[in-house]
């Protein structure tokens, strides 16, 4: 079977998992080794120790305290062998750019699930030592989990205390202001009770919606293989867009000369408001098709 998203997602068809992927509702598949043997038989996924011998640059390493990547380091792989044993979480960032296949994989998902060409997408590695695992959180990026070795145990539930989250967040650390800005009830202290439970074992794909909360146990030392995807909004959509149009305009390029000058602040704002008078005369005639042809880099039909 090609890469694609129906190798992970098998036997469930690709319609099928759209209407999942559209209600954010996780998807488990079970013993997919078969059609994925060109990742699970990589060199370096063999066992960690392969890949802390193979990997090319520093790790990230949970710390003491709550297992996430918002407390975490950057170690050298020497370490990194010392704190797993130790029982640190170990995450090996954009696997993508030491492997191509890695780079490969992603893609070819991208395009079937008809992400944008403006897509983040990248493959990241977990290795999780028996008896730990990942602390709440939700994150702002679609996600795929391969199991590769061991076993490990993961809780998602939906999230209703925020939709379509811009930035990841975890349990008992501070709220970035911008996620809290439009978050109006504040965040649970613990993981919600209505989380749905999966095991996953080599071959088992999990995909995690955008922004629901999950946490992981590994029952065994664990090492799973992601594909995440932060694709962008229709805010990063516009704002890329309109970008590439301002700048054509020398006006718009200029410095924003004197928006702290207590003197001429006012000649800053008839400057700008004179822009914003312009800019509000030429959106009506924007068309969303002329848009997406220039962010996708494609003809829409
Ligand atoms: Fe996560």
């Amino acid at each position: 079977m090609k890469r694609s998203l129906e190798a992970l997602i098998g036997p469930m068809s690709r319609a099928e998992f759209l209407d999942n992927y559209l209600n954010n509702t996780p998807v488990v598949t079970h013993g997919r080794l078969e059609y994925l043997s060109e990742l699970t038989e990589l060199p370096f996924l063999k066992s960690l120790d392969s890949l802390l011998d193979s990997w090319p640059t520093q790790v990230t390493a949970y710390m003491e305290g709550i297992a996430d990547e918002a407390n975490s380091k950057k170690v050298s792989t020497y370490e990194a062998r010392e704190l797993f044993q130790e029982g640190s979480g170990l995450c090996f960032d954009d696997a993508n750019n030491f492997s191509p296949l890695l780079d490969e994989w992603p893609e070819a998902m991208r395009a079937d699930l008809g992400l944008s060409a403006l897509t983040f997408s990248r493959s990241l590695i977990y290795a999780i030592k028996k008896g730990r695992g990942t602390a709440p959180h939700f994150d702002q990026n679609i996600n795929f989990v391969i199991q590769i070795s061991g076993t490990k145990k993961w809780w998602v539930a939906s999230n209703k205390h925020v939709d379509n989250p811009l930035t990841r967040h975890t349990i008992g650390i501070d709220m970035d202001p911008e996620l809290s800005s439009y978050t109006k009830d504040g965040m649970p202290e613990t993981f919600p009770d209505d989380g749905i439970e999966f095991t996953l074992r080599p071959g088992s794909v999990l995909f995690v919606p955008r922004g629901s909360w999950h946490m992981t146990e590994a029952i065994s030392d664990a090492v799973s293989l992601n594909f995440t995807f932060t694709a962008p909004c229709w805010i990063d959509i516009l704002m890329t867009a309109l970008r590439g149009r301002l700048a054509q305009s020398s006006d718009w390029r200029a410095t924003a000369d004197f928006v702290t000058d207590e003197q001429l602040h006012a000649h800053a704002i008839e400057k700008f408001d004179f822009l914003l008078k312009e800019l509000a005369h030429d959106v009506p005639g924007w068309k969303a098709k002329d848009i997406l042809s220039a962010t996708e880099m494609i003809d829409l039909p």
